[in-house]
Parts: structure tokens; sequence; C-alpha cells
């Protein structure tokens, strides 16, 4: 079974993901890993954010597990992702691996913005997970102030609708529902509240399957 969440910057889907991996026995790709790795490794060697072949050569330089997460997750990192994100021949680059990653026996759980639309869309369950732009932007505030880096709130909404605005917008898979896609809107839901209401979607979408 693949399970697809996609979703905006901060929705909780990446939680989710980790969650229902978990329970269903399934592993899990969190995609954005690769864009931000992609952009660490442009930073890294001084190259612009923009620059299409070098983006291409670090993409094509990724090893998809050995993430150095901490490196990938800091608040400029999500922007500087999205930005190398937009660029088509990287997400052409990245495609490959996140399917061959997708078609393991006994499925995956994978995360992104393009999972259901592009990567995976014959994904058995596709989730879009969801939520305000205020609510994703307390969740943020509030992951900077517990790692000791705290931001004003506004802006890191400011990043969240930037962010959102360019993942959306974008020529090449942008950021969007599949129309067989259940969205969940974790606005006012706890952790545990939308991890059942996921759960609850996998299992319908599963008791549908053939077979
Ligand atoms: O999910 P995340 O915040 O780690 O993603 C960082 C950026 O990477 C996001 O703003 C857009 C891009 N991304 C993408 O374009 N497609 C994906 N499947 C995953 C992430």
């Amino acid at each position: 079974m693949i399970v697809a969440l996609d979703g905006p910057a901060a929705s909780g889907k990446g939680t989710l993901a980790r969650r229902l991996a978990a329970h269903f026995g399934l592993p899990h790709l969190d995609t954005g890993l690769l864009y931000r790795a992609t952009a660490r490794a442009l930073l890294d060697a001084d190259e612009p954010l923009d620059h299409g072949p070098a983006a291409v050569a670090a993409a094509r330089g990724l090893a998809l597990t050995d993430f150095e997460e901490a490196r990938l997750r800091g608040r400029d990192m999500g922007e500087a992702a999205s930005i190398v994100a937009a660029i088509p021949e990287v997400r052409r680059t990245l495609v490959e691996a996140q399917r061959r990653f997708a078609q393991r026996p006994g499925g995956a759980v994978l995360d992104g913005r393009d999972i259901g639309t592009v990567i995976c869309p014959d994904a058995e369950a596709k989730i879009f997970v969801t939520a305000s732009p205020q609510a994703r932007a307390q969740r943020r505030a509030l992951e900077h102030a517990r790692a000791g880096e705290p931001v004003p709130f506004a802006v890191v909404l400011a990043d969240i609708l930037r962010r959102d605005e360019r993942d959306a917008s974008r020529s090449v898979a942008p950021l969007r529902a599949a129309d067989d896609a259940v969205t969940l809107d974790t606005t006012a839901l706890d952790i545990a509240g939308a991890f059942a209401a996921a759960v609850a979607i996998v299992e319908a979408a599963r008791s549908r399957r053939p077979g």
C-alpha cells in the first residue's frame, strides 16, 4: 500500500507521515529532505540557489539515506528548498528515486507537495493535509522557540505565506490536492486527533482496494 501525504509547510504532514508509517509498518520518505539537501549542497558550494545546472548536479549527487537532518531543518533551509524545488530539471532529476522508494514491496509512506499528483498518482491512499496559515505559523513559531531561536510570529507567518505562494504557483508540480485526495484540515486538531483521522482515511482507502 502506498500512502501519499501532501500539504503546505507546517501543516502537520511530516508528523502524520512518520506516525502512519510506524502504525502500518511501512518505510517513510520525507521528500522535502531531498530538496533541502539539494539546497544545502548549493549553499555549501557557494552556488546561487537558482543556478539550474549546479542544482541538477547537486540533486544527482544525493544519497537517499544519510541526510544530516540537523543541517537541513533550519528556518532558512525551508525557504532555500522551495527556491530549488521550483527548477523543473531538479524535480525531474529527483522523480525516479522517489518512485523507486514508493515501489518497495509492501509499499511506503511518502510526504511532500506532489506525491499524490506526480510521484505516485496511483497511490491507494492520498491525504491532503492542511491548516490555516495562522495555525501553521503558530506551530512553527513554537518549534523555533523550543529550539532556542525565537522568531516573531509575524515573521514566521510571512515566511509561510511566501513559501505557500511559491510552492503553489510554480510551473511544474505545484502544490495542490490530487482530485482523489481526502483533505484533512488540522487547524483545530491536536496531534492525536489528526493522527486518528489520518488512520481512518487510510483504513477506508485500504478497504476499498480490489482483492
Ligand atoms: O516539506 P518541507 O517543508 O520540508 O519542504 C521544503 C520545500 O521543498 C517546500 O517548500 C517545497 C519543496 N518540496 C517540493 O517542492 N516537493 C516536495 N515533494 C517536497 C518539498
